[in-house]
């Protein structure tokens, strides 16, 4: 830890920091103020409980551009939301073609589905970790293909996938099209209805600028996986049938409720400044991307600085490590980035550094010009 530094926070591809105004508050006010159990229970702390969560939902939901609230499913986050929608969509027997940059989120359950009985098709990227749709059409048209999986952005190398057309070729060949959008949502402009995915699984706390512990699951209207888990919602007790209405049917037990309402608030947020953060995230990415191409011996990965990316810029040094970089950016300058496979074997396998991992600089918001013109300051030092 940097003592003498003020924080300077590069790891929002890990969860941001800090959030916006709102947040905090709106936690503490459903706690304080909506304690209640939603959704079971008529008294005011209960209906107020209720109140927060609804107002939450329709937040989220305005701001992926989801038409009915209801198709938003609040989860843990985006790894729960992958894994409902992978076991609950998949069965022995299934083939699904699948990108060869997914984060473990995605590898891991299809790993124990393969070992079920899913053929899992894995197609290549290039070096920037671009996927082709050509290539998924080609991989979905050897044989009948339920799922098409594919990242909306890359928590490695920032490459923006062009998810609209894979939901194109998925559909034009009777599969669904799930999307992994951990490094997208917040920072991409999002309309799911524009994009198409059948099935769309955010983290809150990452880009969305929300409380960890707290996802979103869009799940498109006529795609119907099996919930992940079983149990009481507060209506309809009687029954001991898992109801099939939404968000009832993928909500069993009680939720997050302060992590539903910050994460509502985020929403509001980056509704209401979301575009000018975008803007600042970009310009600052372009800045530190530029910056560190013209440092000898370092390599930037993914796609040149003139190619729009999510605001993630990786890096490794021909002669210095990761770690050893990561421990003098913090005791310089305060700087605080992530080292590693970042939980993504499969991207550093395509973009070559398996062996090495990578020094990730996320970028988001609170982070000014300045964090940046000091970042390069220091990655010019550590790395003479
Ligand atoms: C691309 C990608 N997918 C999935 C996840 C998992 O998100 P969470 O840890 O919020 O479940 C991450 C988190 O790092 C990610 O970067």
């Amino acid at each position: 830890m940097a003592e003498d530094h003020p924080i300077r926070y590069f790891d929002h591809a890990a969860t941001s920091w800090p959030k916006p105004p709102g947040v905090t508050a709106a936690m503490v006010r459903a706690i304080e103020d909506a304690g209640g159990n939603p959704g079971r229970g008529a008294h005011a702390l209960a209906l107020a409980a209720a109140r927060v969560v609804a107002s939450a939902r329709g937040e989220v939901a305005a701001l992926l551009g989801v038409p009915d609230e209801r198709d938003l499913i609040f989860t843990p986050g985006c790894t729960y939301g992958l894994n409902l929608v992978l076991k609950g969509a998949l069965a022995p027997g299934d083939r699904v073609v699948v990108s060869a940059v997914e984060h473990n989120a995605v590898v891991r359950p299809l790993t124990v589905l393969a070992a079920a009985g899913v053929e899992v098709v894995v197609v290549a990227a290039d070096r920037e970790g671009r996927i082709d749709p050509d290539d998924v059409d080609r991989a979905v048209r050897e044989a009948p293909t339920r799922a098409v999986i594919c990242q909306h952005a890359s928590n490695v190398t920032g490459t923006i996938q062009p998810v609209g057309d894979m939901a194109d070729v998925a559909h034009a060949h009777g599969a669904v099209l799930i999307v992994d959008a951990a490094q997208a949502a917040g920072h991409l402009p999002v309309d799911v209805r524009a994009l198409g995915p059948d099935a769309y699984a955010c983290s809150g706390h990452k880009g969305l600028l929300g409380p960890q512990g707290i996802g979103a699951l869009y799940l498109a209207p006529g795609f119907q996986p099996r919930e992940l888990i079983e149990g009481g919602g507060g209506g309809d007790s009687a029954d001991t049938g898992q109801p099939t209405r939404r968000p009832d049917r993928y909500e069993s037990g009680t939720g997050n409720t302060p992590g539903a309402t910050g994460l509502g608030a985020a929403a509001r947020y980056l509704r209401e400044h979301g575009d000018a953060l975008r803007d600042l995230e970009c310009t600052l990415t372009r800045r530190l991307h530029e910056g560190l191409v013209e440092i000898p011996g370092i390599r930037v990965l993914g796609p040149p600085p003139a190619e729009e990316r999510a605001p993630v810029v990786s890096v490794v040094h021909e002669r210095v490590p990761p770690d050893e970089i990561a421990l003098a950016l913090e005791r310089r300058a305060g700087i605080a980035v992530r080292t590693g496979l970042h939980c993504s074997p499969w991207a550093h396998q395509t973009v070559g550094t398996i062996e090495t991992g990578a020094v990730r600089f996320g970028i988001g918001y609170g982070l000014t010009g300045e964090d940046v013109d000091v970042a390069l300051e220091a990655m010019r030092d550590i790395c003479r």
